[in-house]
């Protein structure tokens, strides 16, 4: 099939890199030029593991440009996945899907083409992208469309680090609209993905066992709302595992055995029962800030939702208190943070705890020294002033520090020479705020090992 993709971040790259893989003809637009001839030029513009790879092996069937009319006319399915950043409303900024939707309706020429919300929209864009749609094709066609195109939603649920893997071997495949026929093209398109029948690339093996994968065939508001229910559900089984990671530190108990004995429940589940500091990164403080602005709109509180936020907002700045409570006094102390973004394997720095915690240090007048692998080079483009705090030596985080703050669980932390780094610091502290380091090893070492609740 034809597929055109608007929009190439992590969304539309990676949906766009796995199409083509597919064998699916795949063009590309961005008005991001410089972006545009990054691709061309055979280069992936983000960090995503085995995105480079996938790219290279499906570049026969992948074209990029700046230009709709390249893409879109003959195109079976428009993907739109550009950026919906939150407004201070908690509502998503749609002005980049307004115009991306207008500049497609402009290049529609096809019989039938499928135009589908692959951006993260608020309950009820569907409806409005199809009033764009209408508008922006009668006016540059001189009539009103008759059937030639139709919006369907079909939400992601990729993960960052993993988005590849979670592409081609999803749990599940949701596609929303009120138009058959665009749910038939669309199932058309995914066949190979529902029936596993590819060759998996070398890089990303299939899962052991894994032989379909099931489809959700529904109406668009149950599609877009099924992504901010899964979404707020994650959010909240964060948090929650984190306010009994609370109680736990009380009572005495060790939260990762309550984690494991409550979660091998299947009812449960074991997956995102992973306390520490908490969540950040795109979706979950924005899905749950759009979930709550919609509710709003009918006059429905959602308590549960807002606890999850308020929670998570917490664990912030309890990383704090949990220095104050040892050192007694943070102003001039030295403290390192291991780690700035919001989890391991991206280099994406979108509501990272890390950030906030190293301005919460600041105000109370603590010394600070930052350290990605990874994200380093992007942290000194987007946050300069706290890069002024950044050094590419973990070394450095050491050294003379009075504690040290693992913020992102990358596994080139777990691999340090912590043996070596002890002797160098002032006290050897270590907050582990991602429990991913071997605390009776750190201790035999000579540190004083604390996670947010120990
Ligand atoms: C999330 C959803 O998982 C994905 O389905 C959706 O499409 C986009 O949003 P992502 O933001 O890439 O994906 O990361 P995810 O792996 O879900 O982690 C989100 C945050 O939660 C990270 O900061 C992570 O460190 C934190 N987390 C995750 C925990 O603190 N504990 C856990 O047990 C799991």
């Amino acid at each position: 099939m034809k597929v055109c993709v608007v929009g190439t971040g992590y969304v539309g790259l990676t949906t766009a890199a796995s199409l083509a893989f597919l064998g699916h003809d795949t063009t590309c637009i961005d008005l991001d030029a410089q972006k545009v001839d990054t691709l061309r030029a055979g280069r992936c513009p983000i960090y995503e593991p085995h995105l480079q790879d996938l790219l290279d092996q499906a570049a026969s069937h992948l074209t990029f440009t700046t230009d709709y009319a390249t893409g879109v006319p003959d195109a079976d399915v428009v993907f739109i996945a550009v950026q919906t950043p939150q407004l201070d409303s908690g509502n998503p900024d749609l002005r980049h899907l307004r115009s991306a939707a207008e500049s497609v309706a402009r290049h529609l020429r096809g019989d039938f083409t499928v135009v589908v919300n692959k951006s993260t929209v608020p309950i009820g864009s569907g409806n409005w992208v199809d009033a764009i749609l209408r508008e922006a094709y009668a006016r540059h066609h001189g009539h009103r469309p008759d059937g030639q195109f139709a919006v369907a939603s079909n939400p992601e649920f990729l993960r960052e680090g993993t988005a590849l893997a979670d592409t081609l071997y999803p749990d599940r495949i949701v596609i929303g609209g009120d138009n058959q026929q665009s749910l038939d093209v669309l199932h058309q398109l995914y066949r190979p993905i529902l029936n596993q029948s590819f060759t998996p690339p070398t890089a990303i093996p299939r899962p052991a066992g894994m032989s379909a994968v099931p489809l959700v065939s529904t109406d668009l508001a149950s599609a877009e709302l099924i992504k901010y229910a899964a979404n707020a559900f994650l959010a909240l089984k964060i948090s929650y595992i984190n306010e009994i990671a609370a109680v736990a530190g009380k009572v005495g108990a060790d939260i990762r055995e309550v984690a494991r004995g409550t979660g091998l429940d299947p009812r449960i589940g074991p997956r995102f029962l992973n306390p520490g500091i908490g969540w950040g990164g795109s979706c979950f403080g924005k899905d749950t800030a759009a979930l709550k602005a919609t509710a709003d709109e009918y006059h429905l509180p959602l308590p549960i939702v807002t606890a999850a936020r308020d929670v998570n907002h917490r664990q912030r700045g309890k990383v704090v208190d949990r220095l104050l409570d040892e050192l007694h006094i943070i102003k001039g102390r030295k403290i390192g943070i291991l780690g700035l973004a919001f989890k391991p394997n991206t280099d994406d720095l979108r509501d990272s705890p890390a950030i906030d915690i190293a301005n919460l240090l600041l105000d109370r007048g603590a010394r600070i020294t930052l350290h990605d692998p990874i994200a380093a080079d992007r942290f000194r483009r987007e946050q300069p002033t706290l890069a002024e705090h950044l050094t590419d030596h973990v070394d450095d985080v050491f050294d003379d520090a009075d504690a040290i703050i693992v913020a992102t669980e990358w596994s080139h932390y777990r691999d340090l020479d912590w043996a070596k780094h002890a002797p160098t610091m002032r006290s050897p502290l270590i907050l582990d705020g991602r429990h991913c380091l071997n605390a009776n090893r750190l201790t035999e070492l000579g540190y004083r090992y604390l996670t947010m609740t120990t």
